[in-house]
């Protein structure tokens, strides 16, 4: 049973596609709203008709442009508030900051906590995100919410590839994913093993070091949650076929791509590339990658969450939890 008034679904620029899909998939169309960027960079949204008493959800990314998305997430959060909607929902399929977690040297920010504080701020009474890069950040925020992920999607397609595999292997980037890593092995029954990875200082350079289990004369899958610059897949790649890998597949939550990473993707010895739509790809990235790139859709997933969420049902029965 709604408890609140009736769905209303709003897409950020961020997340038009995806919000479309969402749209389409629990069939309530996207509200509509402006969004309009004034010479000065400042952000003006205005709806189109009035969302009081109504259980509203933002679709927004904050992947780039990372300070436009965040900020129009921010505006239309607190504009759906001010216009008296019942009950306001952030789903940001990739919260952005979620790297700076912690005070891990002297005189930085926790900026992560900052974003919970910002969204918080805004107007969200829930929220809704994918795989943050570290689960405690949840506790950064008061108001409750879901993280989900989408390792069940991606491990759904590798079980149906898995026969025609050579006795694969999944391998973890980075040993904070490790235990993302087993579930992903054990959901496929496969063996796993581990790259040691260091982040030399603060650029977004990565040392691999050695690879914990054997890879040898094994199909491998490496997993992480994001490629970002694409140094740490860089690193894993080169690293398993020095091991001895036959063939290799990189399965990754968010294709974030910065720079020249899909470039840099693109010269590796992969076979396929397969991730979701978290973070939307610009055409001539998807070009670069070719057949190599597989995008699932977590739409069908958020379109679920969102339908329960505002009809008070469980969410976690759909992880058969
Ligand atoms: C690291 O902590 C994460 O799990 C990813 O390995 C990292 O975000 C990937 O970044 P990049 O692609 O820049 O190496």
């Amino acid at each position: 049973m709604a408890v609140y008034g009736g769905i209303k679904l709003f897409a950020g620029r961020g997340s038009v596609p995806l919000a479309q899909a969402i749209s389409k998939y629990i069939h309530i169309p996207l509200s509509g709203h402006d969004v309009i960027d004034f010479p000065n960079e400042n952000i003006f949204v205005r709806l189109h008709s009035s969302v009081r008493g109504q259980d509203v959800y933002i679709i927004q990314t904050t992947s780039t442009p990372v300070s436009r998305n965040l900020m129009e997430l921010l505006i239309t959060l607190r504009t759906l508030k001010q216009d008296s909607a019942d009950r306001v929902t952030a789903v940001v399929p990739y919260l952005c900051y979620a790297r700076s977690d912690k005070k891990d040297q002297p005189r930085v920010a926790i900026t992560a906590r900052l974003v919970a504080d910002l969204i918080e701020a805004a107007g969200a009474d829930r929220y809704i995100f994918l795989d943050l890069h570290a689960g405690q950040i949840q506790g950064f925020f008061s108001v409750r919410g879901d993280v989900l992920t989408a390792f069940r999607i991606l491990s759904g397609y590798f079980a149906k590839k898995k026969k025609k595999m050579h006795d694969p292997v999944i391998v973890t980037a980075d040993l904070g994913f490790a235990k993302k890593g087993r579930n992903f092995a054990a959901s496929l029954g496969c063996s796993m093993a581990f790259i040691e990875k260091r982040r030399k200082g603060n650029k977004s350079i990565t040392e691999a070091l050695t690879v914990v289990g054997d890879v040898d004369n094994h199909d491998v899958v490496i997993v992480d949650d994001e490629i970002d610059t694409g140094g740490t897949i860089l690193q894993a790649v080169n690293t398993v076929k020095e091991y001895g890998a036959r063939d290799v597949y990189v399965s990754f939550v968010h294709p974030v791509l910065s720079g020249s990473a899909t470039e840099r993707l693109a010269g590796l010895p992969v076979r396929e590339f397969v991730t979701t739509d978290t973070v939307p790809i610009p055409d001539e990235k998807k070009a670069l990658l070719g057949s190599r790139l597989v995008t699932l859709s977590v739409a069908p997933l958020l379109g679920e969450v969102i339908r329960r969420t505002h009809e008070g049902r469980s969410v976690g029965e759909l992880f058969h939890e």
